[in-house]
């Protein structure tokens, strides 16, 4: 079904792969008891992963209180997510995670660890943030225009007045290896727009890879943005690096814990590169 503006549908470009969906009836039972503490449910858009276009989000309202905010994109099974909020009870934290069984593991922590300061939404980040955060990179599909957009808020938007978030955090996110599928990854000049405009200025963009490639494109991506600055410019020089006197990676963040993706990488010899870039006052 086409968009209301912006390429149909098809040409929307996915970060995930929703294979092995499928959830066992324990989990089920799970979500139907405890889902509604942590899962905000939104209108559905045209797929199952996309968010209408005018769904009315209000996060003060579904946090219950205003407060520090951090967002995280793809929480998987939630270890980061959980930790955090656990650790941080005065934080918000809002998660989005395309995967069902990520949600189901992620209500699951959540609900074990007894908190409240977590919401989850079951939706494509890339689709849906923009549109919560009344962003005019809304309801674009084609690359150029949500360039175009950048962090730009839409002021007749309901949702443009939710207050931006003091962290973004993208820890390793699928790598998609083949050169063909690096246009799927998520952190790329096309979504660095959109990371800017869920911002406060000042806030923090980290992420986390496992994959030396897409580190580079990571920092190269931050590096090339106008709304971003890179604190660690030049640092942790790496040899592997196409540009090895280039740096730019952060230490590894202490609020940071380790998940079985990173794990997995370690175990594979692969090295882990951290970065953390600031929102500045930039506007496009
Ligand atoms: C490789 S896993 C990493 C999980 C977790 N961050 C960790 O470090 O263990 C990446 C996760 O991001 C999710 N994901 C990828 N693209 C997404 C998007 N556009 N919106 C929401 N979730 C996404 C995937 O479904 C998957 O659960």
């Amino acid at each position: 079904m086409p968009e209301k503006s912006g390429r149909p549908e098809f040409a929307r470009i996915k970060s995930f792969t929703l294979r092995g969906s499928r959830l066992g009836d324990k989990y089920e039972t799970l979500l139907a008891e405890r889902g509604p503490e942590f899962i905000i449910d939104l209108p559905a858009g045209h797929d199952a992963t996309a968010v209408a276009a005018d769904a009315r989000f209000d996060l003060v309202r579904e946090f219950g209180r205003s407060g520090h905010l951090a967002i995280e994109i793809g929480p998987g099974s939630g270890e980061q997510l959980v930790s955090f909020a656990a650790a941080h009870p005065d934080w918000n934290v809002l998660a989005l995670e395309a995967w069902h069984p990520g949600v189901a593991r992620c209500v699951a922590r959540a609900a074990r660890e007894n908190i409240t300061n977590v919401r989850i939404i079951e939706a494509d980040a890339a689709q849906a943030l923009p549109i919560l955060f009344g962003l005019e990179a809304a309801g674009k599909n084609a690359p150029e225009e949500i360039i175009a957009a950048g962090p730009r808020l839409n002021p007749a938007h309901p949702n443009a007045e939710n207050p931006r978030a003091d962290m973004l955090w993208t820890f390793f996110p699928d790598p998609w290896r083949k050169a063909r599928h690096h246009k799927r990854r998520i952190v790329s000049p096309t979504f660095a727009g959109v990371a800017a405009g869920l911002l406060r200025q000042g806030g923090t963009w980290r992420m986390a890879t496992d994959w030396d490639d897409y580190a580079w494109q990571m920092r190269d991506t931050v590096e090339a943005s106008p709304y971003f600055d890179n604190p660690h410019a030049g640092n942790l020089q790496d040899p592997a690096d196409p540009e090895p006197e280039r740096g730019g990676y952060a230490p590894r963040w202490e609020g940071r814990i380790m998940t079985r993706f990173e794990e997995r990488g370690i175990e594979a010899g692969r090295t882990i590169h951290d970065l953390e870039v600031i929102r500045n006052g930039q506007s496009s």
